[in-house]
């Protein structure tokens, strides 16, 4: 658990950078700071691996206030992805993923086995990439290699800022994923930075909003998404805001739902014995007899949900996107996307 009490980092020149900040992040948690530039949070993020002192305040990390642990066995604790993560050029890849395990004197061949091991955790095969030089990646694939350095020697913290947003949407999204699912598996507490909603909405367990140096609001990302605190907050939301509770038709999943997903494969081999599945000749979906509808394991919405629920649902499942069922047929599937594209349109015709 990081806990951060009345912190306030006042620069020389007497910017405060971060005013009075109070914040748990607790063990094993993805936590997003968002917020717009300046807001504080890479001098946040820096304060907890002492890369910035506070001016005033108390951070700990469990127990231990960060002042009083030695600082070497601190970092040690703590890994550090930044958006450009500097490769060190003239080292092979497995060699830039292993600098902090050589510097700890592990053994040879536990840092071959451990190079491999998270070559394959970022989704890039050892034996193509281990011996590579940086310059022959690409930037997506460095990015990967940033992410595997700091996992190295399994600190129990990593932080994240801002990583993925020199990249090109695709990798974006890709690494996105990654990580996610990554977490879920080695439960690591991620502190991770950005500016982008849509990545803090998909990535955070918790996400924590930023102004002026302060929090303005710290919350699930549907608590944000239905409840959000102020008018700054809204904004930065934006056309992505929820509404809540409303049974109106604006505010049924039906009209928003994707009828050519991609998204729909998975589950319909899933449940392969149940359906039966055309598509027209343009691929999308034919209207697909749905047999068990009212089996209660079966991973469905119907399209008289709302956003909220669906949305609700997505985050319960853990999937991206699920199919949509009416009149026992799958119409389609209905994903984040589609709900975030679904609030905005929604907030448009609403003004
Ligand atoms: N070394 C510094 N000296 C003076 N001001 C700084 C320094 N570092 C950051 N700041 C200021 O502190 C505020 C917060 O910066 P930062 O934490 O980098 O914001 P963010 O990461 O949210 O964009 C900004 O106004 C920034 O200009
Ligand atoms: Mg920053």
């Amino acid at each position: 658990m990081i806990t951060f009490e009345g912190v306030t980092k006042t620069f020389a020149d007497g910017t405060k950078g971060v005013d009075n900040l109070s914040l748990t992040i607790n063990s094993g948690e993805f936590f997003v700071l968002i917020g717009p530039s300046g807001c504080g949070k890479t001098t946040t993020m820096k304060m907890i691996n002492r890369l910035i002192d506070p001016t005033e305040g108390v951070i700990k990390i469990d127990d231990d206030r960060v002042q009083d642990v030695n600082i070497n066995k601190l970092r040690w604790n703590i890994g550090y992805v930044l958006q450009q993560i500097a490769l060190f050029p003239n080292m092979t890849i497995a060699e830039n993923i292993a600098v902090v395990p050589e510097m700890m004197k592990w053994k040879k061949t536990e840092i071959q086995s451990r190079v491999d091991e998270l070559l394959n955790m970022v989704g890039l095969k050892p034996e193509q990439f281990r011996d590579r030089m940086p310059n022959e990646l690409s930037g997506g694939q460095q990015q990967r290699i940033g992410v595997a350095r700091a996992l190295a020697w399994n600190p129990n913290i990593i932080l994240m800022d801002e990583p993925f947003s020199a990249l090109d949407p695709i990798s974006r999204e890709q690494l996105q994923e990654d990580i996610r699912n990554l977490q879920k598996e080695i439960k690591k507490t991620i502190v991770f930075v950005t500016h982008d909603m849509d990545e803090a909405l998909h990535l955070g367990e918790k996400i924590c909003m930023m102004r002026d140096g302060a929090a303005v609001q710290i919350g699930t990302p549907e608590e944000l998404l239905t409840n959000p605190k102020d008018e700054f907050v809204q904004q930065f939301i934006g056309s992505r805001a929820l509404k809540k509770g409303k049974t109106s038709s604006e505010n049924k999943i039906r009209s928003f739902i994707n009828k050519s997903s991609s998204y729909l494969r998975p589950e319909i081999d899933e449940l392969d014995e149940q359906l039966q599945f055309t598509t027209k000749p343009d691929g999308s979906l034919n209207q697909t007899y749905f047999q068990s509808v009212h089996r209660t394991d079966v991973q469905a919405v119907s399209g008289d949900y709302t956003a909220k629920d669906a949305y609700t649902t997505l985050q319960k499942l853990e999937i991206p996107a699920i199919p949509v069922v009416e009149d026992e047929m799958i119409i389609g599937t209905i994903s984040y996307e589609d709900l975030a594209r679904m609030a905005a349109e929604g907030s448009v015709a609403s003004k």
